[in-house]
């Protein structure tokens, strides 16, 4: 959905600018998801499976759009000049009258800004947002060795409801179960 850029404080003053982003943005999205995906196995791809090639902008930047032009989804960001540090994505479940109250979300910031709130600001206006879009149940899942997440999601007012074991493959074989989690809006 298209938004008015907002600005937002971090923890230690710093001042960025938070919107929604479209096609024009593919490929700084695309950076942003190759450095999270790169830095952490949390994210469900690994970085050198994120695509930075022409086709691979061009079909982002269509995904980017169609979420942009849809008012209940977005992808928002936070940016540091034209750089993406930090980014969330509400997506319906469902679009049918069964499931069209539930989203789920999926989220990330750059390593060198963690800690400075940018995952609580990011957390707090997508809440909002759902809420204004008429969903009343959010849902998220997390890796159970991801603390971090999982405490953010907790602080949300996030429950559990479930484990998948073995969930993610890591390349050496490791296998790590999947937590699912609510909250009810
Ligand atoms: C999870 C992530 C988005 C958090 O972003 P962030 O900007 O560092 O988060 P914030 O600074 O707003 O909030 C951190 C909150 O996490 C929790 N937290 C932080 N470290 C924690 C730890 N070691 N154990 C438990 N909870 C912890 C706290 O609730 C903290 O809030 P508080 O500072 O008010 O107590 C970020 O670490 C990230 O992008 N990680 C890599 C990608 C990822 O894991 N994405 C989520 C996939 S499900």
């Amino acid at each position: 959905m298209k938004e008015q850029a907002r600005e937002i404080t971090g923890k230690n003053g710093q001042k960025y600018t938070m919107k929604s982003i479209n096609a024009a943005n593919a490929e700084q999205f695309l950076d942003f998801m190759y450095q999270v995906s790169d830095d952490t196995h949390f994210m469900s791809r690994y970085g050198d499976e994120v695509g930075k090639s022409e086709n691979d902008i061009k079909e982002e930047g269509k995904r980017l759009q169609s979420l942009y032009d849809d008012s209940r989804q977005t992808m928002t960001s936070i940016f540091e000049g034209e750089k993406i540090i930090g980014n969330i994505a509400v997506r319906c479940v469902g679009k049918g009258r069964k499931t069209k109250h539930r989203c789920e979300i999926g989220l990330g910031v750059r390593k060198e800004y963690h800690g400075a709130g940018l995952g609580t600001h990011l957390m707090k206006y997508a809440i909002e947002f759902a809420k204004d879009a008429g969903y009343t149940c959010m849902e998220l899942g997390v890796l159970e060795d991801n603390d971090k997440a999982r405490g953010l999601y907790k602080k949300m007012g996030f429950v559990e409801s479930g484990r998948l074991p073995g969930a993610f493959q890591l390349d050496d074989g490791t296998e790590i179960g999947e937590i699912s989690m609510y909250k009810i809006l």
